[in-house]
């Protein structure tokens, strides 16, 4: 319920020559201190067109204010402030949420319109990083919340399968590989080949031009060089597949950067009949001096094409193909050049539509404030890591509730949720190092304490045991409760904000809030009395349950019920 518009509803009534119901909308404020009400407006906005004193104005607005919504106003000073009729609004509130459910909070402002998610996009033959984490949960959660305001994400992988690595691989293969080994643990065969090709490389330098070899066969459709590089995609995605499962992320397009291999020569056609290549030591560039950005190297001396070469044929192939309202890539921050040299040549290239592409960029995480690198193979396995969280949750699940059915189940949606929870709850720049034993826990501002203020909401009902009154007077004025409402009140709101700033966190964060608001009220409050607010105090506890679970999902955690 937007008891602010309300408000701006109510005062439009007396001064509709001065103001629109919109300019009131904007000026309203929300007091900090609860003995200033709960809306607050500031009359000298008024003052220039009545010719009197702010405080005056505020006075006379106070005698006409009449609504049932309203308890009472107070003027101090040049403000008028609002205090809402909390028996009233709880009432309103809790019906319009236990009545929407899930649907509370949507929003159509999306039209239906596609928005194309770049995500996770790991890269082929090597471990899915930290950072790919990053990229598939906070791509996931966008894609919810763009869903949730009535857009249609498309969600892609745009796996790095292509590029003078695979050269190096099949060398490596060749050399010192066997396809049993690879079969049996793939990424981890593929890796080692890898590092071992960098490690003899450093003495054999031949070794290098052999690569080059390899992966110009390769790029040619040598026959025997294009079977090893599909069956190392296809050998490595499964791995990854696993990951995905475990995480239950599904996407809409694997189409990576191999895909786009035959249509590059349009990219550099289109480029070329817009004159904006030029040539510089052999290689093939745009300049962008005028964007205050290094040149885009689009093809090498040899010909081959690069990295922003592909990313250029994947935007125009998605413009084409989802004629999108909005392009995202969650990529991180490191690569923040990269995206700006991609607009700025779209731009150039007289595609107005570059403007709704948005690099949405994350930060690092951390072990011990160090960066995590993959190169010398030294990287932490994410499959272990989301083992190792489900192993520590069934640990504390056998502290504190040994017989709880279904427990296996349970642990993994605990533990996994805390992984993709921690990722979400900072904000995406920050790095933030990463302890598993606290993310784990489940008190504290993690997942798993949401989790169980949800699970715990849920055994009340159950205990409860009674079909909510949703018919009657749901009053409720105590000021727990009326911070819960005003929590949950504001979910659509939230959901919005979200949105804007591309920010999940926004979302975990406020769920973090309404729990602790929420298990005070629970401190607070014996819920279950037989009195006559308990239909009341149960619908305010299911209606917490509602906003809980839609806030968990949309960050992509789940929401076990018992825990
Ligand atoms: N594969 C790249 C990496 O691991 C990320 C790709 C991001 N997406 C893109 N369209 N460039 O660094």
């Amino acid at each position: 319920m937007d008891y602010k518009l309300l408000i701006a509803k109510e005062i439009h009534q007396h001064v509709a020559e001065h103001l629109t119901e919109e300019q009131i909308f904007d000026l309203l404020e929300n007091p900090k201190h609860a003995d200033h009400g709960d809306v607050a407006f500031p009359a000298f906005s008024l003052a220039k067109v009545f010719r009197k004193a702010p405080q005056m104005i505020a006075n006379e607005l106070a005698e006409k204010i009449n609504h049932s919504f309203i308890e009472k106003t107070e003027t101090v000073g040049p403000y008028l402030n609002f205090f809402l009729n909390k028996n009233e609004i709880s009432s309103a509130v809790l019906k319009e949420i236990t009545t929407q459910k899930d649907t509370f909070g949507d929003a159509s402002i999306g039209e239906g319109k596609n928005v194309p998610i770049d995500m996770s996009s790991p890269n082929i033959a090597k471990p899915i990083s930290m950072g790919h984490l990053r990229s598939t949960v906070i791509g996931n959660a966008l894609a919810n919340i763009v869903e949730k305001v009535g857009y249609k994400p498309v969600k892609i992988n745009h796996l790095g399968d292509w590029g003078t690595q695979f050269g190096k691989l099949i060398v490596a293969y060749k050399k010192w590989g066997n396809e049993a080994d690879v079969k049996a643990d793939p990424i981890a065969q593929l890796l080692k080949l890898y590092v071992q090709f960098h490690e003899v490389a450093e003495e054999e330098t031949e070794l290098e031009d052999e690569a080059r070899e390899w992966f110009k066969k390769l790029e040619d459709g040598d026959q025997e060089a294009s079977e090893l590089w599909k069956w190392f995609r296809e050998e490595s995605l499964k791995e990854f597949m696993k990951i995905y499962e475990m995480l239950d992320i599904s996407f809409d397009s694997f189409n990576g950067e191999a895909f786009y291999n035959d249509k590059m020569d349009e990219v550099v056609e289109l480029l070329e009949e817009k004159n904006l290549l030029t040539t510089d030591r052999g290689a093939t560039i745009v300049d962008l001096e005028k964007y205050n950005l290094n040149p885009a190297l689009i093809k090498k001396s040899d010909g081959a094409t690069l990295y922003i070469t592909r990313d250029l044929a994947a935007a125009i192939y998605r413009k084409r193909t989802y004629d999108f309202a909005l392009s995202l890539y969650a990529v991180g921050n490191e690569q923040s050049n990269h995206f700006k040299q991609l607009k700025a040549v779209l731009s150039e290239m007289g595609y107005d539509w570059a403007e709704d592409m948005y690099h949405i960029p994350f930060g690092l995480i951390t072990q011990g404030g160090k960066k995590l690198s993959t190169r010398k193979g030294k990287i932490i396995l994410l499959e272990e890591v989301l083992n190792e969280a489900t192993n520590l949750a069934m640990e504390q699940i056998n502290e504190k509730n040994p017989n709880l059915e279904d427990k296996e189940e349970v642990a993994k949606q605990v533990g996994i949720g805390s992984v993709i929870f921690h990722d979400l709850k900072n904000d995406r720049l920050n790095n933030f190092d990463f302890v598993l034993e606290e993310v784990v826990q489940f008190e504290g501002e993690t997942g798993p304490y949401v989790q169980y203020t949800n699970a715990r909401a849920l055994s009340i009902l159950r205990k409860a045991d009674v079909e909510l009154d949703l018919e009657e007077k749901l009053s409720l004025d105590d000021e727990y409760a009326w911070e819960v409402i005003k929590l949950i009140n504001s979910f659509p709101d939230i959901v919005l904000t979200a949105f804007e700033k591309f920010e999940p966190s926004v979302i975990a964060k406020y769920s973090l809030h309404l729990s602790q608001a929420f298990n005070k009220y629970y401190g607070n409050t014996r819920i279950l009395i037989e009195d006559e607010q308990r239909n009341a105090r149960l619908v305010l506890v299911k209606a917490t349950t509602v906003v809980l679970q839609e806030s968990l999902r949309l960050l992509g955690v789940k929401a076990p019920s018992k825990m």
